[in-house]
């Protein structure tokens, strides 16, 4: 099993460091490689996704990814800045289907900004197409506007789009997921506007003919965005575009109140995948050793589960996690009263003691 570890910008080389360590002592055997991506790989090699970067991950089973991105890299050309780092990894690789699960542990519930009891006992999944839709859509660019309400004026365009085919294969993968879970999902367009959405609908709903059992309803994004914060507990699967999933898996990621704890996996047609935290690189606390590293130490138990068939290693990372929570250890982002605050490499240990049968300490 070779995993390709690219730790990236920003906190992504501390917390990535604390997943690799509770790899190391699950006893399976893994070839680790480690190669720059991002901003670190443009200051590096020129690129924020050299060609030995992305030729590592693509002959690797499984990527663990940190984050990319820091202000310093706004001024540079598009093609150049670190966030082309994961659209090209996602493009080259095809990862297309994004899985974001959105859970509220039951320990964190009053990390929340709402009401715990709309939040208690929350699991969610978004499962959001990640390789076509304005993301990627041609032709995109500046020019002088054809047409419009100041013909001939400075304008800036994208396309949006999606192709039957990519439509389809999204379904399937959502709707299978909604199968092995509540058997409900939800599929999130803006039909009333967009062409592309109204295409959108009509082959989910073709799709949903092959799953009688799975439940399937319809929502408009911006009412989307509002149930979501009025009952976020009646989604079980929501499925929807590249962009849509971009801005509601934020918001559902917030609705748990702790970002730093939502693993996230993308996937291939081969079961390829990469894995990172749902959270960003977070330039501000980068170095200081206080970032919470749980996301990607649960990323890695995603990558042991959906490309490494190993779902017993898996859940012992998972059960280490709960452990660490339970016995009231916190990073400072979901830090309150009565509990002990640590740092990223403390969680670590914790979570690597919680698994190798050790006492937790909290020092
Ligand atoms: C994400 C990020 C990326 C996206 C950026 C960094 C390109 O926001 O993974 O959600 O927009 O997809
Ligand atoms: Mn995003």
């Amino acid at each position: 099993m070779k995993i390709a570890v690219l730790p990236g910008d920003g906190i992504g080389p501390e917390i990535v460091d604390e997943a690799v360590r509770v790899l190391e002592v699950l006893d399976l055997r893994f070839e680790l490689e480690a190669a720059p991506v991002g901003g670190a790989a443009y200051e590096a090699a020129g690129h924020p996704l050299p060609e030995s970067t992305l030729q590592l991950a693509q002959s690797a089973d499984a990527i663990l990814f940190g984050a990319v991105g820091d202000w310093k890299f706004d001024k540079l050309d598009r093609p150049l800045r670190p966030e082309q780092a994961i659209l090209g990894l996602r493009k080259h690789l095809g990862l297309f289907a994004n899985f974001r699960p959105a859970i509220c542990y039951p320990q964190l519930t009053h990390a929340s900004s709402l009401k715990p009891e709309l939040v208690a006992g929350l699991d969610i999944l978004i499962i959001r197409e990640l390789t076509g839709d304005i993301y990627f859509g041609q032709p995109r660019g500046r020019r002088s506007a054809p047409d419009g309400h100041f013909p001939g004026a400075e304008e800036a365009y994208d396309t949006m789009r999606y192709s039957r085919p990519e439509v389809e294969r999204i379904a399937h993968v959502a709707f299978q997921a909604a199968r092995k879970r509540g058997g409900k999902l939800t599929s999130v367009d803006k039909a009333n506007v967009l062409e592309t959405f109204q295409f959108w609908k009509d082959i989910v709903t073709e799709v949903h003919a092959q799953y009688p059992d799975v439940k399937l309803d319809h929502l408009y994004v911006d009412n989307a965005a509002m149930q979501l914060v009025k009952a976020p507990k009646a989604f079980d699967v929501i499925v929807t575009g590249n962009m849509f999933g971009d801005i509601l898996s934020d918001e559902a990621a917030m609705l748990t109140g702790s970002i730093g704890m939502l693993p996230s996996a993308s996937l291939n047609a081969k079961n390829q995948g990469l894995y990172e935290p749902s959270h960003g690189s977070a330039p501000d606390i980068a170095g200081k050793g206080v970032a919470n590293p749980l996301a990607t130490i649960l990323s890695a138990a995603m990558m042991l589960r959906f490309s490494l068939n190993q779902p017993e290693a898996a859940a012992r990372i998972e059960r280490g996690v709960d452990a660490v929570l339970a016995a009231g250890l916190r990073t400072a982002d979901i830090w309150s009263e009565g509990t002990t605050k640590v740092g990223t490499r403390a969680m670590g240990d914790a979570v690597v003691a919680a698994i190798t049968g050790k006492t937790i300490t909290k020092s």
